[in-house]
């Protein structure tokens, strides 16, 4: 039997109490589907800095290369500098172990978790594939004269037809496998492209390459739209859209918009996927440093987190017990809202999802 090596990187703020109901969640299905798998615990985070001044360094990421995931809680102090550990951590995993997919289901799960009026879960199902290694996020830039009258801020927003083109590929992929699983009946699959290639004339380097592979695929329908408009009809008819492709930048932005329409930032989940090779899995809500200590933080986008690391892995049939409990108890009402308004803590919503999973079981 495989054991599979899993880095578990629980951070800062709320990041270790959601991460510890993702793992109650892994330990169940593990047993139900007899897998096995082993922690390797990263301290790294905000707080760790700031003890250690610590960050992650090359021979880390070696390390992590020979995992086949990991789970990461949140990442962010209020006492350091913005930024620093994150682009240490998350955008060291990302760019460091080429994870170029950020993937990010926005999916409804009852309509009273949204904000829009009269949307049902069939209104609201779609993938974000954000492109995860390039764009506005390069690092490449600087400044000039900084602190000075004359000063000059530089950042390269970064392309490259590579980068386009295999995040293209998998958005038509993953809208392949969504069509075959709804079946012929319903409606075709589409990929919406979003750029903004009337402003920012260089993103023609993403229509171009969606022109090309959207060739390979005639059964797929395709879609265009610059990201403000797909602001708007992210509110205005979020029934339009199926698989989405688009930037580092704007899939960061979008999905932040996602998440409150699926009900709130507690809710949302990612992969950040380099097929066949380590992945990381976290939920896109940060570190709330308000929140943190008080067991009050919904672990929901962790847990869907962690059901999205098994389907990674291969693990299916227990990716599918994770998202069911998931699904059940905020369709059912029991959970009644994924934000720290819902009046159940961390830790009793991860027992709920435990107990739901088992209760699924019997
Ligand atoms: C996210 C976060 C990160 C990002 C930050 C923490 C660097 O907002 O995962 O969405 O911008 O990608
Ligand atoms: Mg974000």
């Amino acid at each position: 039997m495989k054991t599979y090596k899993i880095g578990s990187l629980p951070g800062d703020g709320i990041g270790p109490e959601v991460a510890q109901e993702g793992l109650k969640a892994l330990a169940l299905v593990a047993e139900l589907e007899d897998f096995r798998y082993e922690l390797v615990d990263y301290p790294f985070s905000g707080a760790y800095y700031l003890k250690t001044k610590e960050l992650v360094t090359d021979a880390v990421l070696d390390e992590w290369r020979t995992l086949d995931a990991v789970l990461l809680g949140a990442i962010g102090h209020p006492d350091v500098e913005p930024g620093l550990v994150e682009r240490s951590v998350i955008l060291g995993l990302r760019f460091g172990l080429d994870m170029y997919i950020n993937l990010r289901p926005i999916k409804l799960y009852s309509e009273h978790l949204c904000p829009l009026k009269n949307k049902k879960p069939e209104d609201l199902d779609i993938v974000v594939v954000r492109e995860n290694t390039e764009g506005m996020y390069s690092q490449i830039g600087g400044h000039l004269k900084k602190g000075t009258p004359d000063e000059v801020a530089l950042v390269n927003g970064v392309y490259t037809w590579k980068g386009c083109e295999r995040a293209i590929r998998y958005a038509f992929e993953i809208a392949a496998k969504r069509g075959a699983a709804r079946g012929a009946a319903d409606r075709k699959p589409q990929v919406t492209l979003v750029d903004k290639d009337n402003a920012i004339r260089p993103h023609d380097i993403w229509d171009r390459a969606f022109a090309q592979v959207a060739k390979e695929f005639p059964a797929i329908a395709t879609d265009h739209a610059y990201v403000d408009a797909c602001c708007m009809w992210m509110v205005k008819n979020p029934e339009w859209f199926d698989v989405i492709v688009t930037t580092n930048l704007f899939g960061d932005i979008i999905t932040d918009l996602g998440a409150m329409l699926q009900g709130g930032m507690g809710i949302a989940a990612s992969g950040n996927i380099h097929p066949g090779r380590t992945s990381m899995f976290e939920p896109i809500h940060g570190s709330a440093p308000k929140h943190a200590g008080k067991n009050v933080a919904c672990p929901l986008g962790m847990i869907s987190a962690v059901a999205m690391m098994l389907d990674f892995l291969g693990e299916t049939k227990a990716a599918a017990r994770v998202e069911g409990a998931v699904a059940e108890l905020l369709g059912s009402g029991a959970i009644p809202s994924a934000d720290t308004r819902s009046g159940i803590s961390t830790s009793q919503m991860g027992d709920m999802v435990v107990a739901e999973i088992r209760k699924a079981a019997r």
